[in-house]
């Protein structure tokens, strides 16, 4: 089975990066090959600094390895790396309509952040549908925000295989119950986020324990006393629940039963610690992976070369089908 994901090289990465997805790329790569990129072409899409860029990238490599991606088993690259990615989705961009990418919710938010609304944010669903048909990818490991760009990128594939023959495996998209969607836990009603949350509501993966602590000690709860899980009712309470469900291991109701008329205050406390006890480990090893700069190059070379290999055969075949004479 073929496993492909990405994750922007922008902003500090936060737990909704960690629970709704590198949770589950680090848990699917047991199942299959598996391909992780870091999507750089897609972070110039908004306003971007070059220098951060450079920075971010590498320390996004850091922390996928640091927490817990095996380079032995699965393919970390760097998207810049593998031009097959860009040239596919200037052909993809032959079967995708003005109108379904008009239709895209994150192009019109991220449209109404921006002062330069760019070509690139517009057709930005269309590399990513390339990122994943490229590598023939049976699942995408996503979080909730991503459900309407890999509804369009099996659409595309559609309209591919039917123009052109079949060429394209149609992904699915995997998606986790809870944790899909980890809210700000100042403004619980918005995901958490470092572009649209806020700053003490948004836990960062390298964030040092103190700092994880305070921001948990801060979260906004609910009117009322009872631990229990109603996001429309008590979206901070259910958030912080379901928080504590994946890092911790523990069921919904099992929390629920276990602070049963005792108030917020312990059951905030013991959130706070799960989280510190999932995120410290990673946080010693990133900053050990991220001194070795020679290491990281050598790693994301290695993937680079790998990828190149296994999308290779499909961009040469839709290059043939679409009519184009071959060199
Ligand atoms: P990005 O940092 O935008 O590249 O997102 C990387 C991955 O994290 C994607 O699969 C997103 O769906 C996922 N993700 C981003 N924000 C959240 C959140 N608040 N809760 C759960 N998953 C998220
Ligand atoms: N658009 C995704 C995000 O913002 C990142 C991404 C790019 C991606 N290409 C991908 C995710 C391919 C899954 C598969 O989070």
């Amino acid at each position: 089975m073929r496993i492909f994901s990405g994750i922007q090289p922008t902003g500090a990465k936060h737990l909704g990066n960690y629970i709704g997805a590198i949770r589950n790329y680090v848990a699917t790569q047991e199942r299959g090959e598996a391909f992780f990129c870091i999507v750089d072409l897609h972070s110039i899409t908004t306003d971007y600094e070059p220098e951060e860029l450079r920075e971010a990238t590498l320390s996004l490599a850091a922390l996928l390895f640091a927490a817990g991606l095996d380079p032995d088993r699965s393919t970390v690259f760097v998207q810049s790396h593998v031009s097959a990615h860009p040239e596919a989705a200037w052909l993809l961009g032959s079967v995708t309509s003005f109108g379904e990418l008009r239709r895209m919710t994150q192009f019109k938010e991220k449209g109404e952040q921006q002062e330069f609304v760019s070509a690139g944010l517009f057709t930005y669903p269309v590399l990513q549908a390339a990122d994943i048909l490229l590598y023939q990818t049976d699942l995408v490991p996503i979080g909730d925000d991503q459900r309407q760009h890999l509804e369009l990128s099996r659409n595309v594939a559609e309209r591919f295989n039917s123009r052109h023959g079949e060429i394209f495996r149609l992904p699915e998209a995997l998606i986790p119950e809870v944790g899909g969607r980890i809210m700000d836990l100042q403004e619980p009603t918005k995901k958490m986020s470092t572009t649209g949350g806020t700053p003490q509501g948004t836990v960062g993966v390298l964030d040092p324990p103190e700092t994880i602590r305070k921001k948990f000690k801060t979260a906004v709860t609910d009117s009322g006393t009872d631990v229990r899980h109603a996001p429309d009712d008590k979206p901070g309470i259910s958030n912080l629940m379901e928080i504590l469900a994946i890092v911790g291991g523990q069921e919904l109701s099992a929390i629920e039963a276990r602070y049963d008329g005792q108030g917020y205050g312990a059951f905030k406390d013991e959130v706070a610690e799960a989280v510190v006890a999932a995120l410290d480990p990673i946080r010693l090893r990133y900053e050990e992976l991220r001194a070795d700069t020679a290491e990281l190059d050598r790693l994301l070379a290695l993937g680079a070369g790998k990828a190149r290999e296994a999308s290779a055969p499909t961009l040469e075949r839709m290059y043939e089908r679409m009519g184009f004479v071959r060199p």
